[in-house]
């Protein structure tokens, strides 16, 4: 008989969740009553059945609708701080959080507010010393390479909180070469680098993002599958993936859970790691989506195990910090 096995239990990071992608319906909600904001929907219900993808596209516009609702340092305070205390239930021990300024700036919201905000979420959490934590800040692969340096000088003032920089928005015809300055700006001062390739984007894309971009981590990364001498590459480079499983059907890269490749991946010697992305909006948390990829693919413990490893092995933040923090 198969023993049970309960990956709650087991310490993992998260490594690919956007802030703006942890807005839950009730808070949704809450602050456009709050901050007197006009929204589309008028109940939960409506909210749900708006919740419907086809792809990344119809997702990102959901989203962006969504997020008008965030307009101060209070309401990022708070989001993130859900996130933080939810996460922890999950046994995440570290979170690495993607935050989007430019989605906010646009919008006239302070850049101070928003990672200010997060910022303060973190300080909170750390004082309850069980989490550690730090910003992916995200520019925006569809928008001018000018408003990714401006973000990146902008959020230098936040040195301590944010750890690396990361490429978000919509894949198709958007490949990440252009953005080699904007990243070598980062690893200049010292930050890592990830960049989402790969998801519903082709797998040279991911082979772009790492010789242009030069990346520490691969964000989805599935659709290297498609190029064996690729997913050879990233298994002999021991380049991580942060995998989002719910995510990926939601958006319909997968048909359905049983068809997600990660496992094939995970055994051609890959480093999958198992996150949430938008947990609002795609079903579940870091444990669901190893719960129902488990069910689906039927990860033995010992996988799982590796999964969790591998989060902790693919964190941007190095053992010293970790104890600086504890
Ligand atoms: N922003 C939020 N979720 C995203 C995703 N899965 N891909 C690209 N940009 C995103
Ligand atoms: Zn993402």
């Amino acid at each position: 008989s198969v023993p049970l096995f309960d990956i709650k239990a087991v310490p993992k990071a998260e490594l690919h969740v956007h802030v703006e992608g942890t807005l839950e319906p009730g808070m949704l909600l809450d602050f456009a009553r709050r901050n007197d904001v006009a929204i589309r929907y008028r109940s939960m219900t409506d909210i749900l059945s708006a919740y419907r993808f086809s792809d990344l596209q119809s997702f990102l516009e959901i989203c962006w609708a969504g997020l008008t609702v965030l307009r101060t340092e209070r309401d990022f305070y708070e989001l993130a701080r859900a996130y933080l205390t939810r996460a922890r239930e999950d046994n995440v021990v570290h979170a690495e959080i993607y935050v989007t300024p430019a989605d906010h700036t646009e919008r006239g919201v302070p850049f101070d507010a928003v990672m200010d905000g997060i910022s303060a979420a973190y300080a909170d959490a750390r004082l309850q010393r069980d989490i550690t934590e730090g910003m992916i800040l995200c520019v925006r692969r569809h928008k001018p390479v000018e408003e990714a340096f401006a973000a990146i000088e902008a959020a230098r003032r936040w040195r301590d909180g944010v750890l690396a920089l990361g490429l978000g928005g919509p894949e198709k015809g958007y490949p990440p070469g252009p953005f080699d300055q904007v990243f070598a700006r980062a690893r200049a001062l010292g930050w890592k680098t990830t960049a989402h390739a790969g998801e519903e984007g082709p797998p040279n894309y991911v082979a772009e993002a790492i010789d242009r971009l030069r990346v520490d981590r691969i964000d989805h990364g599935v659709q290297c599958e498609a190029d064996p001498a690729l997913m050879r590459r990233l298994a002999d480079e021991g380049t991580p993936l942060t995998v989002c499983p719910l995510s990926n059907v939601a958006l319909r890269i997968f048909p359905d859970l049983q068809r997600h490749n990660l496992r094939r991946l995970l055994h051609a010697g890959l480093c999958i790691t198992v996150n949430s992305d938008d947990p609002a909006y795609f079903g579940g948390h870091v444990n669901e989506n190893f719960v129902r990829a488990a069910a689906a693919l039927g990860l033995t413990a010992e996988e799982q195990l590796s999964l969790a490893d591998n989060s902790l092995k693919a964190a941007f933040v190095d053992e010293r910090r970790r104890q600086d923090y504890r």
